[in-house]
């Protein structure tokens, strides 16, 4: 889809990829509902974009995630693209899970961008069409140590945006699925770690060096207007190695 003079909602536009994701579709000529909690963030985005408006949300919160699909459809009278790009890591050795926070982490990563799905599917059904992009993660393809929750829950993600592309095809709604790399952004500080975590790495660290959030942005882009199912950070992405054994 051409986001030229489409309605997008953009979770997550108060920081990294969402931001830049915001800016750049702005930039192409879409009209923008910017999401995320910190409301003073998203006003002062919004007045720096053009045919923009912020909205609050929590996307843990149903209710929240329903008013905000509302409020992009009382104000623009249309949704054309829902990008779930709102995200939070977990970093936490399986066997030591902290239930509280695996249950926080799966509101935030999966059932949010889901209740949105739901939320914008019959209103692109009635325009008969739509873009959808759920934003992922490289830990999904792989089984990273520390990486179990986050990983999984960004696997189911891209699990269930698979199955709805293949179901809303015939209502021309394209679902798509982005795996980012790590990407330079605040993520890692908001990352919720556990305290027996100790980041070795795959030999010492990452194979290569971070993208930036404009790259990552820039595959967001590449989804909406390819409509293709999966878009991958990098070629190399499609077939990593899996572990690191
Ligand atoms: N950076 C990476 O290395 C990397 C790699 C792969 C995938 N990803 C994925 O990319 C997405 C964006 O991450 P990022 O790197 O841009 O991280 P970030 O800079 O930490 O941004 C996270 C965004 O999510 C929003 N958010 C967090 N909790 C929220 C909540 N409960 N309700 C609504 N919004 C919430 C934050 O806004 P508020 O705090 O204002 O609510 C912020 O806008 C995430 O889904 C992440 O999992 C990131």
């Amino acid at each position: 889809m051409d986001p030229k003079g489409k309605v997008a909602i953009v979770t997550g536009a108060s920081s990294g990829i969402g931001l830049a994701t915001a800016k750049l579709l702005s930039a192409k000529g879409a009209e923008l509902v910017l999401v995320a909690r910190s409301k003073d963030k998203l006003d002062k985005l919004a007045a720096e974009l053009p045919n923009s408006v912020a909205v609050a949300a929590d996307m843990t919160k149903i209710l929240d995630v329903e008013n905000m699909v509302n409020a992009a459809k009382d104000h623009f009278g249309q949704v054309d693209i829902l990008v779930n790009c709102a995200g939070q890591g977990y970093d936490v050795p399986v066997a030591d899970t902290d239930i509280d926070v695996f249950h926080h982490i799966f509101d935030l990563d999966v059932v949010g961008p889901v209740v949105a799905m739901k939320q914008v599917i019959p209103i692109m059904r009635k325009q008969g069409a739509g873009s959808i992009v759920n934003v992922s993660s490289g830990t999904a393809l792989m089984y990273l140590p520390n990486n179990g929750i986050y990983g999984g829950l960004k696997r189911t993600l891209a699990h269930i945006s698979l199955t709805a592309n293949v179901e809303l095809k015939k209502d021309k709604i394209a679902v798509s699925v982005v795996y980012p790399y790590i990407t330079d952004t605040p993520f890692d500080d908001n990352t919720i770690k556990a305290p027996t975590v100790t980041w070795a790495g795959e030999g010492g660290g990452p194979p290569f060096p971070p993208d930036t959030a404009e790259y990552a942005a820039g595959k967001i882009v590449d989804a909406i207007e390819s409509g293709e199912p999966e878009v991958f950070a990098h070629d190399w992405m499609k077939n990593p190695r899996r572990s690191e054994t």
